[in-house]
């Protein structure tokens, strides 16, 4: 597994672990798949400046290995930048019966929803990773020039041909690929997401030999056979996300993972409804119950994260989001090295 992009990235595997943002990357996920030759990340997007600093220092401190940071260049839709007292209390009532079944008060309205993404990406040039990879945009051009500058390698993220080409031009060392198998959000920035439902199979083969740069295949990967069929297809590595957040060393919930391996799997949404932007999971109550589309994005997801702490607390993931990929019912591996062992085993 000694393709150009892993050299380019300094790993003896090419397989990339995939961020998790809102606190679902670890550390411990990281450092364990870096210090096996491949590529560990961390979700970073969730994060203030001063703690982005402090999370790369935990991760130097259990690899020397490189490993990639993760941030989402566009963090809030239109609509979702604020949220004023009218919005707050017009929004309440949708969110009141779950607060009160999970037996949570209604919160504090926020004075700001989530960091400036400006602010994260000075902290992470400042972090110095081997690696940033990003979603949901590109950043500037002088973003992109200082982190040559730094020697930290880019990695774009695309979901139709149009923005792998956008990337290309752009300029980034390498390009994850990413079909609507994934789990998590369904990351499109040129279309709606709606309007970017490519499959991996699909996307790979077409991007690969119309970009100058390596492509890294991206959902519905758990296997062997998947990196065999990815590499087939043009790419030279594959990010895998849902088999290692369902791995012990991710920040998942136990119950989380359980899900992971269980029939729940057989039947995932893509829906607005987990955050206010389209994303996959498994289906659940929340799902089903809550109306697409009540608030756009940070805020549907801010006021479902303040469920999160109860529904854990009660082991509940029925009003929570459970994130998932389309390939999850063949997971096997509960920890890194054996899931490593498997993607490696070719
Ligand atoms: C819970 C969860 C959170 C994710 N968060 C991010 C993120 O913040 N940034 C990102 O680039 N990709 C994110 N992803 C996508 C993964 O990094 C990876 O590309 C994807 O999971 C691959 O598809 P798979 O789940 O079928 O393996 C997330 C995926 C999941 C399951």
């Amino acid at each position: 597994m000694t393709t150009e992009a892993a050299r380019r990235l300094g790993l003896d595997h090419a397989i990339v672990q995939g961020p998790f943002g809102g606190g679902l990357s670890s550390p411990l996920l990281a450092a364990s798949v870096s210090n096996l030759g491949a590529l560990g990340s961390y979700g970073i997007e969730h994060l203030a400046p001063e703690d982005i600093l402090k999370l790369a220092a935990d991760i130097r401190g259990r690899t020397s290995r490189p490993f990639n940071l993760n941030l989402w260049v566009s963090v809030a839709d239109l609509g979702g930048e604020n949220l004023d007292e009218a919005a707050f209390e017009r929004l309440w009532p949708l969110f009141e019966p779950y607060y009160r079944e999970l037996g949570v008060a209604k919160p504090e309205r926020p004075q700001r929803l989530h960091a400036p993404y400006e602010d994260q990406f000075e902290a992470m040039i400042e972090a110095a990773p081997a690696v940033f990879s990003f979603v949901f945009g590109i950043p500037t051009p002088d973003q992109l020039g200082r982190c040559k500058k730094r020697g930290i390698l880019t990695v774009g993220t695309a979901t139709t041909i149009p923005e792998a080409v956008a990337l290309d031009e752009a300029g980034v060392d390498a390009i994850v690929v990413t079909g609507l198998e994934a789990g998590g959000h369904r990351v499109s920035f040129m279309e709606s997401s709606e309007d970017s439902l490519m499959g991996t199979f699909s996307l790979t083969q077409i991007v690969a030999p119309r970009v100058k740069v390596p492509v890294i295949a991206a959902g519905g990967i758990v296997d062997a056979r998947g990196v065999k069929a990815a590499l087939m297809l043009g790419a030279q590595g594959v990010q895998v996300g849902t088999a290692f957040l369902a791995c012990d060393e991710s920040g998942a919930s136990p119950e989380h993972r359980a899900a992971l391996f269980s029939d729940r799997t057989i039947k995932t949404v893509l829906t607005r409804t987990y955050s206010g932007r389209l994303a996959r999971g498994i289906r659940n109550r929340l799902a089903d119950e809550m109306p697409t589309n009540v608030a756009p994005y940070p805020i549907q997801v801010w006021f479902l994260n303040r469920l999160k702490a109860a529904a854990r607390a009660q082991g509940r993931t029925d009003l929570v989001s459970v994130w998932c990929g389309q390939s999850a019912p063949n997971l096997k591996h509960h920890n890194v090295p054996a899931l490593m062992a498997e993607l490696t085993n070719l």
